[in-house]
């Protein structure tokens, strides 16, 4: 359902080299790599935030050049690394902001986009803060009210660059059940830029891990995290062993 054609991007310097990815229908992505590796801008070309002429992405069967910006906002919602914003919005006009696109022009939202908008804060913990001001937030209550934003939105596809980078651990295992549970239960497809591995282990389907201009592997957490992988990208020892609970790949540094 999204697939990125041949795609090269280039800022002083080439970024990003001929990416070839496809993401299915449904499943949760992540997408992993060390800082500078191109996570971020990947993530940019695909939210059409950035363009590239080289290469190609196709959303659902249409050009993404072709699709336009309100068409892409019920198609896909995203969560970008900054998280600033600017005005005085309170966190409720920030998460009702996500209906927007399913709003004609002429009319303000209704009871049922108030009561999407809700649902979205109490499924991340910020309905008490709803009469806040977005400014006034610490940055991992920030963080939280855009995740609510783009639950809000009711996507086929949510977008995220480290969506619990400023978390503590125990909003992080929150945000991440979430999303999993948007995943399985409305089949919504996640492609999550993560830094945390054994988090990502624990949660996708499949992870993508960026290195040197490309993905350098793709795959499963057991065939993307192996003891070679890890030394060659991220330079470090690890002993690779299985959550005797869950069964899933968990990694310690040595
Ligand atoms: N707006 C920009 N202008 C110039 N260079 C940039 C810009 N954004 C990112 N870069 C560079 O592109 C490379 C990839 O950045 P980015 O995609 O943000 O990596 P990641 O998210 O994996 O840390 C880095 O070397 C970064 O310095
Ligand atoms: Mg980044």
């Amino acid at each position: 359902m999204i697939e990125i054609n041949n795609m090269s991007f280039s800022f002083e310097q080439e970024v990003l080299r001929n990416i070839n990815i496809k993401f299915e229908s449904g499943k949760f992505y992540t997408i992993l790599g060390p800082n500078g590796s191109g996570k971020t801008t990947l993530l940019r070309l695909l939210a059409k935030s950035l363009h590239s002429d080289k290469g190609k992405i196709i959303i659902n069967e249409k050009e993404l050049t072709q699709i336009k910006p309100r068409m892409l906002a019920k198609e896909m919602a995203v969560v970008l690394q900054s998280t600033e914003i600017e005005f005085d919005f309170s966190v409720q006009d920030i998460v009702l902001m996500g209906r927007m696109p399913h709003i004609s022009r002429f009319s303000s939202e209704s009871e049922k986009d108030m009561e999407i908008a809700m649902k979205a804060m109490k499924a991340t913990n910020t309905w008490e803060l709803r009469d806040k001001s977005i400014n006034t937030l610490s940055g991992g209550e920030r963080q939280r009210v855009v995740v609510a934003r783009a639950i809000a939105q009711e996507t086929g596809i949510i977008l995220l660059d480290e969506p619990i980078s400023h978390l503590d651990i125990h909003h992080q295992i929150e945000i991440m059940d979430q999303l999993k549970q948007l995943n399985l239960n409305k089949k919504i497809t996640i492609i999550a830029v993560l830094h945390d591995l054994n988090i990502a282990a624990a949660y996708c389907d499949h992870m993508i891990l960026m290195y040197d201009c490309g993905v350098y592997k793709e795959g499963i957490p057991e065939e993307v995290l192996t003891k070679d992988i890890l030394k060659q990208v991220y330079g470090l020892e690890v002993y690779i062993t299985k959550n005797p609970r869950t069964a899933k790949t968990f990694i310690m540094l040595f």
